[in-house]
């Protein structure tokens, strides 16, 4: 049965609430796994990917350092990728995470972009944004603020943001469309996109995108290469790349529609508002 953006989004928003109130620095307990807190328990049978194969892709290793952020925030990080050195920022720069979570790569932002600079999260999840916030007071940056709301419909000006971040969301998206065409709103000429996003070759079936825990595990709700690149073309993006992070030498973006099973990888996605 095909879900409703509304049972898409209360399906992530569960999920994640939920790890934002067990993961480490929390009151209790420890999450049940690194991005997306994804464990080969949430895959379907169908989806061939299992033990370290698993931990690769969903790994986020930071180039950058982040031994400086406290636990209750590298405890919460989860991502698939490193979109803090995708972005290249530069001191001065407004800078927009998508699905912010505990707030990783905008602390991260916020220090390089500097006091000049500002950054802003946004997430749809009450319990990740209190996280975020108690995380801020603790990281004790004041260029940075979270803001409640969807990536679809972004509590976000026209044209203010330079460089757009995200790290493992937008395939939680039930929408990616509506993602790309906010993104492209909310930045200005010239702004640019560096995410790091799970995506595929090949498409899930109809009973795949069914199973809810495996599409709020940052699995099912993957889309195909070249769907994705059409989406952000379609937005009106330029100087569009994705590649595998595990082959980063083989351009994806113009990829044609593949008809055999999904096959899942972590992608690092960057573009240009022309
Ligand atoms: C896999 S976590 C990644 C969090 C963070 N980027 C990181 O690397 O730690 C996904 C986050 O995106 C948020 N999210 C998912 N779909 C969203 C949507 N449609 N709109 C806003 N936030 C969303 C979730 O609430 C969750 O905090």
């Amino acid at each position: 049965m095909i879900q409703t953006s509304q049972q898409i989004h209360k399906a992530v928003q569960e999920r994640y609430g939920r790890l934002a109130v067990e993961s480490p620095g929390a009151s209790c307990c420890s999450s049940d796994g690194d991005c997306c807190g994804t464990t080969a328990s949430v895959l379907p049978a169908d989806v061939a990917v299992a033990g370290e194969a698993l931990d690769a892709i969903y790994s986020n290793l930071y180039t950058a350092d982040t031994g400086w952020l406290p636990t209750e925030v590298t405890g919460l990080s989860l991502g698939c990728g490193d979109p803090i050195t995708l972005a290249a920022l530069q001191p001065g720069q407004t800078v927009l995470d998508l699905g912010s979570g505990g707030g990783i790569d905008a602390f991260m932002a916020a220090r390089q972009v500097g006091p000049a600079g500002r950054v802003i999260g946004v997430d749809m999840t009450p319990q990740m944004l209190a996280r975020a916030e108690s995380n801020k007071a603790k990281v004790g940056l004041d260029n940075v603020e979270f803001r409640q709301g969807y990536i679809e419909a972004l509590p976000v000006a026209d044209g203010s943001v330079d460089v757009i971040l995200s790290n493992c969301v937008i395939n939680l998206s039930p929408d990616k469309a509506a993602v790309f065409r906010e993104a492209y709103r909310v930045l200005r000429p010239g702004g640019r996109l560096a995410v790091s996003d799970m995506m595929t070759r090949g498409l899930f079936t109809a009973e795949d995108r069914a199973n809810m825990s495996a599409w709020a595990g940052c699995v099912t709700g993957a889309e195909d290469v070249a769907l994705y690149a059409g989406a952000m073309r379609a937005a009106g993006f330029a100087d569009i790349s994705i590649v595998d992070k595990a082959q980063p030498d083989v351009e994806l973006a113009e990829q044609p529609l593949e008809s055999g099973p999904a096959q899942l990888f972590s992608a690092r996605v960057t573009a240009v508002k022309g």
